[in-house]
């Protein structure tokens, strides 16, 4: 018995099938009813106690071989059988179309951002940028807020440092200051960028978000001049139709200062909920330069005069686009950001 033990065990390790089919013949020539491992079996039920304690093992052996090897070509030739009918399809069907690769698309913020350098580009604003990490000179001192003026808690900061204090920009006017340390007059950029507030994130409000900021300097820059520039951003972004309006507002880096609105593209100022029935919706801030800015960045005050702007990118875009979930620009959730074109 042990001989013919031997000889099944070797029968299966040498076994080589060439397809399913002949693994399920070898299955049951083996374990089959009638197979040869199970008639074995049924001689072993006959052997004394002796040679069952001999053979046990053996026999035991002998049948993990054989269930183990067919169980494991099973798998292997269904793997192989799957896998090389998908790809005798792929490879035969040479009168399939190629798949269309989906086209990317712009982020809704990363347009309306373009479009502010555009419209401000054609009225020779050139862009320029700053580092998003900062010192406090250049966030908040050198825009003239005094060290313990109240102003600095308008925005609140993230310190990257304490003393001297190294901090996340809270606004892009610290570019027009980079701008003016490196330039004379006149100057006039448009400046795009990441800002950075302690700010508990909501519908409204997140920690970070994107600014445009605008600054002209040169000799006789005027009011009336921030004025007109404003209008035609608010006609070029907004539509022909659109009329804005100045508020008296107070930013220490600016005097006289305002915040701007623009008459509500929705309603045609007539009135709506977006609007809040007031016709009007806020854009930005602005104002003349403060003279000590332009002193502080080594401009002299006496000689050139500029004004200065700064609007918040998602604003704009939740106007253009009528989206008023802030978090919605940040979560980057493929069915949001499919919807935009490119703002015309
Ligand atoms: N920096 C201001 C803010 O973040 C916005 C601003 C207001 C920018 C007036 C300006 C300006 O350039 O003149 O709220």
């Amino acid at each position: 018995m042990i001989r013919k033990i031997e000889s099944l065990l070797d029968e299966v390790k040498a076994f080589v099938p060439k397809g399913l089919a002949e693994v399920e013949e070898f299955r049951i020539r083996m374990l089959g009813k009638k197979g040869a491992i199970t008639a074995l079996f049924d001689e072993f039920k006959t052997a004394s106690a002796e040679q069952k304690r001999e053979l046990g093992q053996a026999m035991n052996r002998l049948k993990t071989a054989a269930v183990e090897k067919i169980n494991d070509l099973k798998a292997r030739l269904e793997e192989l059988a799957f896998a090389s009918s998908d790809a005798s399809s792929l490879a035969l069907d040479m009168t399939r179309p190629a798949g269309a690769d989906r086209v990317g698309a712009r982020h809704p913020i990363s347009l309306v951002r373009n479009r502010i350098l555009e419209i401000f580009g054609r009225i020779g604003f050139v862009p320029a940028e700053g580092p998003e990490i900062e010192d406090d000179w250049h966030v908040f001192t050198a825009l003239n807020f005094p060290p313990e003026h109240p102003a600095r808690d308008m925005q609140d900061t993230f310190f990257v440092e304490k003393g001297p204090d190294v901090l996340l920009r809270t606004h892009t006017s610290s570019i027009q200051v980079r701008v003016m340390q490196t330039q004379q007059p006149p100057i006039r950029v448009i400046c795009p960028g990441r800002v950075f507030r302690n700010e508990a994130i909501s519908y409204r409000a997140h920690c970070i978000f994107h600014q445009a900021e605008g600054l002209y300097i040169d000799q006789n820059v005027s009011f009336a001049d921030l004025k007109q520039t404003i209008l035609y951003f608010a006609k070029e972004m907004f539509g022909e139709k659109s009329e804005i309006r100045m508020r008296p507002s107070y930013f220490p880096f600016t005097e006289p200062s305002t915040e701007v609105d623009v008459s509500c593209n929705l309603c045609g100022g007539k009135g709506c909920a977006v609007c809040k029935h007031t016709g009007w919706l806020e854009i930005m801030g602005a104002g003349m330069v403060d003279p000590n800015v332009l002193a502080a960045c080594g401009i002299d005050s006496s000689k050139y005069s500029g004004f200065a702007f700064g609007m918040g990118v998602e604003r704009i875009a939740m106007l253009k686009y009528g989206v008023k979930d802030l978090r919605l620009y940040f979560e980057n959730d493929l069915r949001f950001l499919r919807q935009f074109t490119p703002v015309l």
